[in-house]
């Protein structure tokens, strides 16, 4: 069959022989009413640097950013502005961008080189570090949006949230697999934000099953970023398939 898309149109595959469309403005439009709107606090970002593992998911409308890290930058076998450039196309509206450097200026230098290429879409991910704080605090300052990661402690929390950090990203699975709790972690920082009404999301990562997405935002942590196993994880019961399957054989009988 011949495809009616047009130019911009996203098209959502209802099965093989009757796909449905949307025009991009609407898909847009939709998308912005989720990641803007001022009651919708929890988002989802999808934690990966494989194009095609975003673009598949996109047409759900619940994908909110993206976060990348060199290992996953390397995993994907590619260079990263590619990747990067390949994201920004797909019409993310942020994208977390981690860069290096042995002390703040030059932190900052390769900061302003990202922010330059990939403009407002670019979070920049910094280490916790007392020269990514410094940074951190700078770019701030200047309006550029930061995502504080490798984030392990409240103390860690809270010099993050006085540079004005628009993420920390305190990493839960790394904390469980050296015998610390993660998600206690992520409450005890959300109480402590929400005590001293600090603006710095809370972005739970190095997020590995289904239960730490829930208990995270059950916590209070604005945004999981999750990789896209566990994303697709989310939507499955197994209540729901025999519930379904059930269900669709008194439909057809
Ligand atoms: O965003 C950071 C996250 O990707 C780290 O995850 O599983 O390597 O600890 P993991």
């Amino acid at each position: 069959m011949d495809s009616p898309l047009k130019g911009e149109d996203i098209a959502y595959f209802v099965d093989n022989s009757s796909p449905l469309y949307i025009s991009r403005q609407r898909f847009r439009d939709s998308y912005n009413t989720y990641t803007q709107h001022p009651n919708n606090v929890m988002k989802l970002f999808l934690d990966t640097a494989i194009v095609s593992d975003i673009e598949d998911r996109l047409p759900t409308g619940l994908i909110a950013g993206v976060t990348t890290n060199p290992t996953l930058i390397k995993k994907s076998e590619r260079e990263p502005w590619e990747v990067y450039t390949d994201i920004v196309e797909l019409g993310i509206e942020d994208l977390s961008i981690e860069v290096n450097g042995q002390d703040s200026k030059e932190l900052v230098r390769n900061a302003m080189t990202a922010h330059g290429n990939y403009g407002n879409v670019a979070t920049i991910k910094l280490p916790c570090t007392i020269e990514g704080i410094k940074a951190c605090k700078y770019l701030s300052t200047i309006g550029i949006r930061v995502n504080m990661t490798l984030v392990f402690s409240e103390s860690q929390a809270i010099l993050c949230a006085l540079a004005n950090a628009t993420y920390i990203s305190p990493f839960i699975g790394r904390m469980d697999d050296n015998s610390l709790s993660g998600l206690s972690l992520i409450r005890s920082i959300c109480t402590l934000y929400r005590t001293q009404q600090i603006k710095t999301q809370v972005l739970a990562a190095s997020v590995r099953d289904v239960q730490s997405v829930g208990k995270a935002f059950e916590y209070g942590a604005d945004i999981c970023t999750i990789p896209p196993k566990v994303f697709d994880s989310m939507v499955s019961h197994v209540l729901t398939d025999q519930g379904l399957e059930q269900f669709n054989r008194d439909f057809l009988a």
